[in-house]
Order: C-alpha cells, then sequence, then structure tokens
C-alpha cells in the first residue's frame, strides 16, 4: 500500500467505528488525492453523518459568534491581539470588531482568499464598511502604504519567496480598493493585523463582549439558523461532516 492508501485505510477504520460514515466532502482531500477519484466509503449497514459529528464539541441549539471562537475556531490569539492593539492605537470600534474577525475563514475554515470568505461570513451582521474592509484587506495586505504604517512583511518574503507576485485579481481589487471611501479601514487592519505576537501575554474574548455586542448583530435563531445569505457556511463549520 502507498501512504496515501494507508492513511485512507486507517481513516476508514475510524470512519467505522463511528456510529456513522463519514464521507468527507472533496475539499478537505482534494489535492491530498484526485478529486476526480471515486470515492470508496465502507458499505457496513451504517447510517452516514447528517448533523453532530460525535468527535468535535456540541454546538449550543442557538450559536453565537463567541461560541464559534470557543468551540469550532482554530486558534484565536492573533485574531483577539489585533483588535486589542486596534484598541490600543484608539481605531473607531467598527474597526475593532473588524480586526477581531478578520481571519476567521482561515481559523474555521479555509486559507485561500480567505478575507473574502470571511467577509461573506459577517456581512449580514456587521456594518457594511466592516464588511467591506476584511474582503479587502486580502489584497491591501500584499502592498505596502508606509504613510499609513504598513510596510510588506517580512513574514511574506519568508512564506511566498522574495520575488512574489499577487495574482491579477489580487491587484485589481487592490487599485479598486485605494480609491475607496473605506480604503483606511480595509488599510487598518493590515496595520493592526499581528504577525507575531507575545505568546506569554493572553487576550480574552470577554474584552469584546460589549464591541461585539454593538457591532454584531446575533440573529435570535443562531448563527446558521437565520436566513440569511451566509447561514449555510456557519453550519458547514458546525457540521463539517455533514453527508447532504
Ligand atoms: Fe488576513
Ligand atoms: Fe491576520
Amino acid at each position: 500500500m502507498t501512504t496515501l492508501e494507508r492513511a485512507e485505510a486507517a481513516e476508514r477504520a475510524m470512519a467505522e467505528e463511528l456510529d456513522r460514515i463519514v464521507v468527507k466532502s472533496a475539499i478537505y482531500t482534494s489535492g491530498e488525492r484526485d478529486p476526480r477519484l471515486p470515492v470508496t466509503r465502507p458499505d457496513n449497514g451504517k447510517l452516514v453523518m447528517m448533523g453532530h459529528d460525535p468527535r468535535l464539541p456540541r454546538m449550543p441549539d442557538k450559536p453565537t459568534l463567541f461560541d464559534f471562537f470557543t468551540l469550532r475556531f482554530g486558534p484565536t490569539q492573533h485574531l483577539m491581539q489585533s483588535a486589542r492593539l486596534a484598541m490600543k492605537n484608539g481605531v473607531s470600534e467598527k474597526i475593532v470588531m473588524a480586526c477581531l474577525v478578520h481571519d476567521i475563514a482561515i481559523a474555521g475554515f479555509i486559507r485561500g482568499d480567505h478575507g473574502y470568505w470571511a467577509a461573506q461570513l459577517v456581512e449580514p451582521y456587521v456594518d457594511e464598511e466592516v464588511g467591506w474592509a476584511i474582503r479587502y484587506h486580502q489584497a491591501l495586505r500584499f502592498y505596502a502604504d508606509e504613510s499609513a504604517g504598513y510596510s510588506y512583511p517580512e513574514m511574506y518574503k519568508k512564506l511566498f519567496g522574495p520575488d512574489y507576485q499577487p495574482d491579477p485579481y489580487i491587484e485589481r481589487d487592490y487599485k479598486y480598493a485605494c480609491d475607496h471611501k473605506w480604503y483606511m479601514s480595509a488599510r487598518q487592519i493590515c496595520v493592526n493585523d499581528l504577525y507575531a505576537f507575545d505568546p506569554n501575554v493572553k487576550a480574552e474574548l470577554e474584552e469584546f463582549t460589549d464591541i461585539v455586542g454593538r457591532n454584531f448583530k446575533q440573529p435570535k435563531e443562531g448563527l446558521g439558523f437565520d436566513a440569511s445569505p451566509s447561514s449555510h457556511m456557519w453550519r458547514t463549520m458546525m457540521w463539517p461532516t455533514k453527508y447532504l
């Protein structure tokens, strides 16, 4: 067996231990396996996963943004520390809110084009400017604006190589954002985006309770269960292994 076949066999064995069969969505395995190949699944008479996955902490019936922070997202210190820095720098509450959620797509969902995904997730619940700023931090982060206090991140040279050129769609969106009235809002996310922080300093979610209360319209049905254009995305983070 190849390494990949062994991993898939181990995964099948683990899935068989669950009461329900988990069939991973194409996006979770694409790149590791050719997505065009047929997916084999155990034929053991079990039902497929159609909701809560017992390997994950259970979400409340009416999940809040903070429930996603504590029960689904990966490490969120980066977000909280960026929001804390923004607060320290005296920006508006809207921008603190934007900083707190600017990378939630990475924390809960997907890396590539994370600014666009995060904007889409929160747009129904925040001021239009907050969503806009999150969307365009994606492009602005690749371009320095020394007068605003943002240099091209050293870390990007390490991560992408010194000659990296952003894709044409990023450049297009950067140029569009430059002439927009909310340019500085998106730029402020980049300025307060902490790439390295003291691991001994811990920011707490509670520091932002009031700001979130005033700037994030928590749906009464719970995130995922209202009928907003991004409800299904919150449900995907809640139930990432749902079969259909
Ligand atoms: Fe980001
Ligand atoms: Fe960030």
